[in-house]
């Protein structure tokens, strides 16, 4: 199989870049640009990419490849750090842009010399997604500028007869227009990928590192019952087959009939399933706590403890297996990102989970390839496209304290809403939709009479990375239908707002 080398010098998009090249059927891995160069070298890739990263090439301590990487014929794409690290080694000058023109962050119109192999057949001019505060103030010998912006002249450079390519934006993001072009033109044009990776491959490869993991031990796995806990239980009776057990922990934040759902949908298969009732000792722990991580941190250590005690029951458990993703591990802050959020089941873990090992087979990949997978393991599609479910669950969409009237009164809006979108089929086309109960009192008037009660937001997204994401335009018809639903059925709500962010700047889940 060939492959590709993505040098991860630490941006919040590196395993974006991975998951674009697995999109274009190439297989590809991410190394920390710490991995000694004769390690990168036995790889055997048929490409290099340098991602991007938040340091300047200019400070000492900034990350470094060691430059006879330039010498072994392979060709290499520079993305935003990345590119400026080619420039810099390569005897090019990067310094802080001079003044905050020359500095770009978001979309940016982008002019594309279109002769250069990595714009070839693509229209000449697009928006590009930049977020850089350095400028190549001289670019390299042998190299020359192949695209440009209205502040910065030099936004891509190339040096075709070496395979060498360098672009200050990153293609790697959806808001960048042929961005996968760019990235597919790199990998079968310049580097001559066959494209002859699948999903089905890795299929077979994780089943086979599962198996050589686990050996003949038993394996806890933390079941939401959503996508990416669904099809980690798929993979792992795929691999060990009875000697994995589902534990499915009700905690009382589940939306309405939730957890009845859940239970049924796994009797169907022949997996040891329990279903575990602790709604009790899960809101005493989040009694009168409002701060979001805290909440988080909260809920990730009593799921644990939960699961400690099944497997104390069950005997002789070494693993726990987990459904997480990679937005999950990024958001938490993995390697040199900042924590965003703690997602449940990485930043919200303690210190201390007693299982030999906790293991998390999908924890490269992005949701859609996550539900990819689901359909190659046979799952049906009612569950590979179930919209996602943070494993917090409403306790991380009511904000501040977590009471059970109020999750009872969340989880009554939350249904109309998602009634309302399937009935108008607006379900389909949506990625995530889901009710969110502010802490924001407000008066209203009903019934001639003065209300003071909660408002009530409606999040309804598209996005296929759970990375970015853009609010839906869902038609106000619908909007006015569920708003008026709500205040008339659901006591404690007396106004509905439409959350109208895109991610960034805000992220999906309010908290
Ligand atoms: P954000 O709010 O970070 O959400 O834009 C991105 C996606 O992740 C889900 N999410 C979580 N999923 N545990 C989970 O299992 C968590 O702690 C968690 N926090 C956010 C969120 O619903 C969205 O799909």
């Amino acid at each position: 199989m060939q492959k590709i080398l993505i040098l991860d010098f630490g941006g919040q998009y590196n395993q974006l870049i991975a998951r674009r090249v697995r999109e274009c059927n190439v297989y590809c891995e991410v190394k920390p640009w710490t991995t000694p160069l004769a390690e990168l070298r036995a790889f055997g890739p048929v490409g290099i990419i340098f991602t991007g990263g938040p340091q300047s090439v200019y400070l000492e301590d900034s990350p470094r490849v060691d430059p006879d990487i330039f010498t072994w014929g392979v060709p290499i794409l520079g993305i935003c750090y990345g590119c400026q690290l080619m420039a810099h080694l390569l005897g090019g000058k990067v310094t802080p842009a001079q003044d905050d023109s020359a500095r770009e962050y978001g979309k940016t119109l982008t002019y594309y010399d279109t002769s250069c192999q990595l714009f070839r057949n693509l229209p000449a001019e697009g928006v590009s997604w930049m977020s850089h505060g350095d400028y190549m103030a001289k670019v390299p010998d042998g190299f020359s500028l192949t695209a440009r912006s209205d502040a910065c002249p030099n936004v891509a450079i190339a040096d075709e007869a070496r395979g060498f390519y360098g672009v200050q934006f990153h293609p790697e993001v959806s808001h960048t227009q042929h961005g996968v072009d760019m990235i597919r033109s790199f990998l079968y044009e310049v580097c001559r990928a066959k494209g002859d990776w699948t999903m089905g491959d890795y299929k077979k490869t994780a089943i086979a590192r599962l198996r050589e993991k686990i050996g003949t031990g038993k394996v806890l796995l933390a079941l939401s019952g959503g996508v990416d806990s669904s099809v980690a239980a798929a993979l792992l009776a795929e691999a060990v087959g009875n000697r994995l057990t589902c534990v499915f922990v009700d905690h009382g934040l589940m939306r309405l009939n939730e957890g009845d759902e859940v239970e049924k949908a796994f009797s169907r298969w022949d997996l040891n399933l329990v279903r575990v009732d602790a709604e009790a000792r899960f809101l005493l722990k989040l009694a009168g706590v409002d701060e979001p991580e805290r909440k988080r941190k909260i809920i990730g250590e009593e799921f644990i403890r939960v699961f400690e005690e099944e497997a104390k029951k069950i005997g002789a458990v070494d693993f726990l297996a987990q459904g997480t993703i990679y937005p999950d591990v990024i958001e938490s802050g993995a390697g040199e990102a900042a924590v965003i959020k703690s997602h449940h089941n990485v930043g919200g873990l303690p210190d201390f989970v007693d299982f030999r090992e906790i293991v998390e087979p999908l924890r490269m990949l992005f949701k859609d390839e996550v539900r990819q997978l689901g359909r190659e393991l046979g799952l049906p599609e009612y569950l590979v496209n179930r919209q996602p479910f943070p494993g917090p669950g409403l306790a991380i969409r009511i904000i501040g304290d977590v009471t059970k009237e109020k999750a009872d009164t969340l989880r009554q809006a939350d249904f109309i809403f998602r009634e309302e979108m399937a009935r108008a089929g607006e379900d389909k086309k949506l990625n995530q939709y889901f009710a969110v109960l502010t802490n924001t009192l407000s008066v209203g008037v009903m019934g001639d009479g003065r209300t003071y009660d909660h408002t009530l937001a409606l999040r309804a997204v598209t996005t296929s990375d759970f990375m970015t994401a853009d609010w839906a335009r869902i038609p106000y018809e619908l909007l006015d239908k569920v708003s008026t639903r709500i205040v008339n059925e659901v006591k404690g709500i007396n106004r509905i707002v439409y959350d109208i962010t895109s991610k960034p700047p805000s992220t999906i889940e309010w908290e």
